[in-house]
């Protein structure tokens, strides 16, 4: 078996093009074992656990082990196949023209399940026409970059932060970016002509059910969503924009709504007796609500 360092490094170097330094802009190279080097000598992590960390020093985020584990869990099972989809029929009619290779990048990708389920999905669909996908994962948690570099080896996963993004100029077709934050000056830099960026936010109602036994809140106060929506249109020309709702009948109680409750920021807030009561009483459903954009940079030359 290819270790996953030697597989990490393959796939690097073979896209190194694609990549640049964080720190002065200048090209990439790997010439040792477990580092990469810019032309000026700034020198990166290549870790054995198979991933490039673009941070020095340790990233202080709440997006913890146990959490990122949790929503590893709960994506295995399923809870965001519906999303998975339609990102999946929306995405070949976002490249325009239609390209036969794609570089994918998911900005902000947490444990990486959602691109790595993603990519196996449009690769495996013939008719969409995709011969090669190239898939990049960042993320500021390197808990959530291990895990991803643990689960799935033919993405280059890399620690980083969006608002540095160590990539060169217009090298990725699509970028996806999933109830992450993001930097849209960015976003429009590395995006290639034609290119689309997909943002997907929590709508009005996403978990309600655990938000009412949380924080008594049905009616949401202060949802930002709006705002949000109204920035990415400030910054892209949207194509196509929907609402995704569905809900479930499982994730109800026990193990699988522990998970769900551990994986969301919701719970950041809640209370331990909160958490507890939830656990205990179970919920009668489970309301997954998300606001799907997807644009493109004002420059692109296909727009
Ligand atoms: C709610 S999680 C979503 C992760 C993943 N897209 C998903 O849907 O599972 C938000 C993610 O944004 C990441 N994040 C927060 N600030 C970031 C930054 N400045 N650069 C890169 N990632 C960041 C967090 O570490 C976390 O993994």
């Amino acid at each position: 078996m290819v270790r996953k360092i030697q597989r990490a490094r393959e796939l690097f170097k073979e896209q190194r093009h694609i990549f640049k330094c964080p720190h002065c802009g200048e090209e990439m190279k790997v010439e040792r074992e477990n580092r990469i080097f810019c032309l000026n000598n700034h020198s990166f992590d290549l870790a054995r656990k198979g991933y490039v960390n673009f941070l020095s020093g340790s990233s202080h985020t709440k997006y913890d082990k146990e959490m990122l584990e949790a929503r590893n869990r709960v994506f295995k099972r399923g809870f965001f196949d519906p999303l998975l989809e339609e990102l999946k029929a929306l995405i070949p009619r976002g490249i325009t023209p239609p390209t036969r290779e794609l570089t994918v990048l998911d900005a902000g990708c947490g444990e990486g399940s959602l691109l790595a389920r993603l990519l196996e999905g449009l690769i495996r669909e013939s008719s969409l026409g995709f011969k090669r996908i190239r898939g990049v994962g960042i993320d500021i948690s390197r808990e959530g970059i291990q895990i991803a570099a643990r689960d799935y080896q033919d993405i280059i996963w890399c620690v980083a932060d969006v608002a540095r993004a160590p990539f060169q100029e217009r090298g990725f077709h699509l970028i996806l970016n999933i109830l992450s934050p993001s930097n849209y000056h960015e976003f429009n830099r590395i995006l290639a002509p034609g290119g689309t960026v997909i943002k997907v936010i929590p709508g009005r109602d996403h978990l309600k059910e655990l938000r009412e036994i949380f924080y008594d809140d049905t009616e949401r106060d202060g949802y930002g969503g709006e705002e949000v929506m109204k920035a990415f249109k400030e910054n892209f020309q949207v194509k196509d924009t929907f609402k995704l709702s569905y809900s479930y009948n499982s994730f109800l109680k026990g193990e699988k709504l522990e998970d769900v409750i551990k994986m969301t920021p919701l719970s950041w807030r809640a209370g331990e007796k909160e958490r507890i009561r939830a656990l205990k009483e179970g919920v009668d459903r489970v309301t997954v609500d998300l606001v799907v954009a997807a644009g493109k940079g004002f420059n692109s030359f296909h727009g």
